[in-house]
């Protein structure tokens, strides 16, 4: 594929916004009421981009709950994470977010989220940004979660581009791997030694412009 893709394919959570940390804060919390012991270490190391079941079974390290236990322990998680995303507001846009966006669509390129959220769309609409992707893939699209391209996958669908004229844009290792698995071009945001099969990548998405997206 040449330089310039057709769709580019972002992940929302660490990406357009950092609402990692809010992740991070609400399982931590129903960590330490559980009582089971949980670093920002292992957060970023295991549960970055990770859906919200199998990050509930890495909490767990083994230790058997119920299914019921499990839901109610899903849900207390998210209720947490919803009030914290409940004062959001567009400045939490990463700096830039607007004008990459524009521009994205102003050079003619399809623009769609790929996030495993289920809350993606309420936090796309808080930021004020819903309006500039052709294609919306979130956490109730698909059934196989991140490594698995489903989602990615699922996203070019929605906007009508070829896996291989996509590039993909993510934090998480787990994302990137997905976006390689689905035959796409890998942008990874974060430290450069968090991912295994990135085709570039760059330490934030402050203040970017297409062609940063675009290097390799
Ligand atoms: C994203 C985030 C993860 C989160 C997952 C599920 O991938 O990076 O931290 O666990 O979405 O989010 P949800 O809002 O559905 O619990
Ligand atoms: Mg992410």
């Amino acid at each position: 594929m040449t330089n310039t893709p057709k769709a580019i394919l972002f992940d929302l959570d660490g990406v357009l916004t950092d609402t990692s940390e809010y992740h991070y804060r609400a399982w931590k919390r129903l960590a330490d009421e559980e009582g089971i012991p949980f670093t920002r270490e292992e957060n970023d190391a295991h549960l970055r981009g990770v859906g919200r079941r199998d990050s509930l079974l890495y909490l767990l390290h083994g230790r058997q709950v119920s299914e019921e236990k499990m839901l109610e322990m899903m849900d207390r998680k998210n209720r947490y994470y919803n009030e914290s995303i409940k004062q959001m507001t567009p400045a939490e846009l990463v700096s830039g977010g607007h004008e990459l966006l524009a521009e994205i669509r102003a050079a003619g390129i399809k623009s769609a989220v790929a996030s495993a959220s289920k809350n993606c769309r309420i936090v796309l609409d808080l930021l004020g940004i819903t309006k500039y992707f052709d294609g919306i893939a979130d956490g109730n699209s698909v059934v196989n979660s991140k490594p698995a391209p489903d989602i990615f996958v699922f996203a070019a669908g929605l906007v009508g581009v070829s896996t291989p004229d996509c590039l993909g844009v993510e934090d998480a290792d787990a994302g990137v791997e997905a976006i390689k698995t689905a035959g796409m071009r890998a942008l990874g945001i974060g430290p450069r030694e968090r991912f295994h099969r990135a085709d570039f990548v760059l330490p934030d998405m402050v203040n970017k412009h297409l062609q940063d997206l675009l290097k390799s």
